[in-house]
């Protein structure tokens, strides 16, 4: 199916660092995704963190090796790499990883956080795809501080639920600790300026990963969340060497590049094997 952005979308992913496309995912994509994320759950990768099991849990799984080509087949039969280059204005589209969201009876929302302080990558030019698999009311749904893609790298957060802003590199680097977003607005409402949309299975929310992000959780209002989130990269995306010399939460061994060696701060991000995938 083709869908074609709008020059109000473009300006909003560029200014707010998201944009809600309506209408982007038929019904063949919408049950290709659905078995990704079915086989996901059945096989979940090495960075899973909680599990699937009994009537109340939170599963988290990001970027299965194990799953690649399925992703990458699913991608090439979709309007994604066109709908991601058009946004950008890019020619180039890479694919990078998927995330698997699925919470269910009572689960807690994913704390605020940028992804850029996890990974060693910067640019314009990245996006995350979120794709829901059920409908999200606005709070449940993935929010984002507006235009704070531009703005400067938090620390990361440890997740931890007794310290949502507990720093994940602390004095190992030179990042300010995350503010604590939550409880700022449950405070004040308007003390941050925040984006989020009600969404249906059929549309596709796409952020820049640098913005500061939440996403919901599960209780009785919406007992059952699974979102799927694809995410690429384009002309403008780099390598990038800002992570401390310290073990933080996710291993960052080298990247191959596609030019040979590894790819080095301020290399164009061209890992070994990547295809554009801008049909
Ligand atoms: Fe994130």
């Amino acid at each position: 199916m083709s869908f074609s952005v709008t020059a109000e979308q473009e300006r909003a992913f560029q200014e707010d660092g998201i944009v809600k496309l309506h209408g982007v995912v038929d019904s063949r994509l919408l049950d290709e995704l659905s078995c990704c994320f079915d086989w996901a759950v059945r096989h979940p990768g090495p960075t899973l963190s909680g599990d699937a099991e009994g009537d109340e849990f939170s599963f988290v799984d990001l970027g299965n090796p194990a799953g690649r080509m399925m992703y990458e087949k699913l991608i090439a039969n979709s309007p994604f790499g066109r709908i991601a280059a058009d946004l950008w204005q890019s020619e180039f589209v890479g694919f990078l990883s998927e995330e698997v969201y699925w919470k269910k009876g009572k689960a807690d929302q994913t704390f605020w956080h940028q992804d850029t302080p996890y990974v060693p990558w910067r640019g314009e030019h990245w996006a995350n795809f979120w794709i829901p698999l059920c409908d999200h009311p606005a709070d449940y749904a993935i929010k984002v501080v507006r235009g704070s893609h531009k703005g400067i790298m938090y620390d990361g957060t440890t997740f931890n639920p007794s310290d949502p802003t507990e720093p994940l590199w602390g004095d190992a680097g030179t990042f300010p600790r995350l503010p604590d977003i939550s409880a700022e607005l449950a405070a004040d409402p308007a003390s941050w300026d925040i984006v989020s949309f009600d969404v249906e299975p059929g549309d596709v929310v796409v952020l820049h990963p640098h913005c500061v992000h939440s996403g919901g959780g599960a209780d009785a209002t919406m007992p059952e969340r699974r979102t799927l989130v694809l995410r690429f990269f384009g002309d403008k995306s780099y390598y990038s060497d800002h992570l401390p010399d310290a073990p933080g939460m996710y291993e960052n061994p080298p990247i191959e590049s596609v030019n040979g060696g590894y790819l080095a701060d301020g290399d164009l991000f061209r890992p070994e094997r990547v295809v554009n995938v801008n049909l």
